[in-house]
């Protein structure tokens, strides 16, 4: 009895820590068992359907288990052989038919889900297209219907059903919104698709699902679901002419510095990093510095002046790499955090 307790003494801190951990997973957003939308909500029902079955097995082959040791273990002065047994059709049938019926009753809805979700609407007029593709470490989305592209922040119409092809640009990833649906792997050479749908307007997280180098638990980015009027305006102020930094100094060190790799407005042509049209109207900067943490134009000049400290192994350069002056940084920032786009 002492020893058992000292075992357990030392086990609790161990669970408590665990059950820590778990329940400290980021943002309230974060979880597939608060589903927001009807493909989150399938998939929720699946595993609760599935986690009952399982919960009942074990259930009742504990008890019938316990019950067994207790009934029928040796009592004292007993030194009897019990009746040996060699088989019990009964029995025998019974258990082979009870997880035939469960299986059934797991695999019906299951396969049926699975089916459904894959509904290809790929070609469908009524659903929006989103391009995804995933680099080390952000999305990309591109809107081919609009000819417009962004980054990091999804924004989508309530409401509509929304298909997604999805790529990768470099290694495998994997889209995932837990409380929207998902997850879809991300390859390079092969197009995936899957679709998702956003009753309710709101911002979800969403997440990279598959190990993908240093910085794949940041490679966080959002889904904006907005009315439809609000995203007909995103989509008229993304196709806007590109704002430019004012003052000539830094307009020219914006274009020779970042545009080399970046993009704003509505080309994107050549560009392998985030398209920035409107980033002053993101939640984050580089997809994990939080705008309502800091003000944005801190996390600017922190992501740009050392992106690596930020997420380890991201190919932007810093700006050191570049050359930027301190004046030219400060007025980089400055004009990134002001380029906000209303919708
Ligand atoms: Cu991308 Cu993990």
């Amino acid at each position: 009895m002492m020893n058992r307790w000292r075992v357990m003494k030392r086990l609790i801190p161990l669970l408590a820590g665990m059950a820590f951990l778990l329940s400290a997973c980021g943002r309230d957003d974060l979880s597939t068992l608060k589903p927001q939308g009807p493909v989150a909500e399938e998939q929720f029902n699946l595993m609760k359907l599935s986690i009952s079955i399982m919960t009942l097995v074990v259930v009742v082959v504990f008890a019938i288990c316990i019950y067994v040791l207790i009934r029928f273990r040796r009592r004292k002065g007993d030194n009897t052989i019990p009746k040996q047994v060699e088989g019990n059709h009964k029995l025998e049938i019974i258990w082979t038919v009870i997880p035939l019926i469960l299986l059934l009753i797991l695999g019906v809805p299951t396969i049926n889900t699975v089916f459904g979700l894959s509904k290809d609407y790929s070609k469908d007029k009524d659903a929006l297209q989103v391009k995804v593709t995933a680099h080390q470490y952000w999305w990309e989305f591109e809107y081919p219907e609009y000819g417009i592209v962004t980054a990091q922040e999804l924004v989508v119409p309530t409401g509509k059903k929304v298909s997604f092809e999805l790529a990768s640009a470099d290694v495998k990833h994997s889209f995932w919104i837990p409380s929207i649906g998902g997850k879809m792997d991300t390859n390079t050479g092969v197009t995936n698709r899957m679709y998702l749908e956003f009753p309710k307007e709101g911002i979800f997280r969403g997440k990279c699902a598959e190990l993908c180098g240093p910085s794949h638990s940041l490679m966080d980015f959002k889904a904006k679901a907005v009315d439809q009027a609000s995203f007909d305006r995103w989509v008229a102020a993304m196709k806007s002419p590109a704002v430019v930094p004012e003052d000539a100094k830094i307009k020219e060190a914006f274009e020779s510095k970042c545009l080399s790799c970046h993009a704003v407005g509505e080309t994107n042509s050549g560009a392998s990093a985030p398209n920035l049209t409107g980033v002053g109207s993101r939640e984050t900067i580089g997809g994990i510095l939080y705008n309502d943490e800091k003000p944005i134009e801190d996390n600017l000049k922190e992501w740009i002046t050392d992106p690596q400290s930020v997420k380890p192994g991201a190919t932007m350069p810093s700006a050191k790499d570049v050359g930027l002056t301190d004046e030219e940084l400060d007025g980089i920032s400055k004009y990134l955090a002001n380029y906000k786009i209303d919708y």
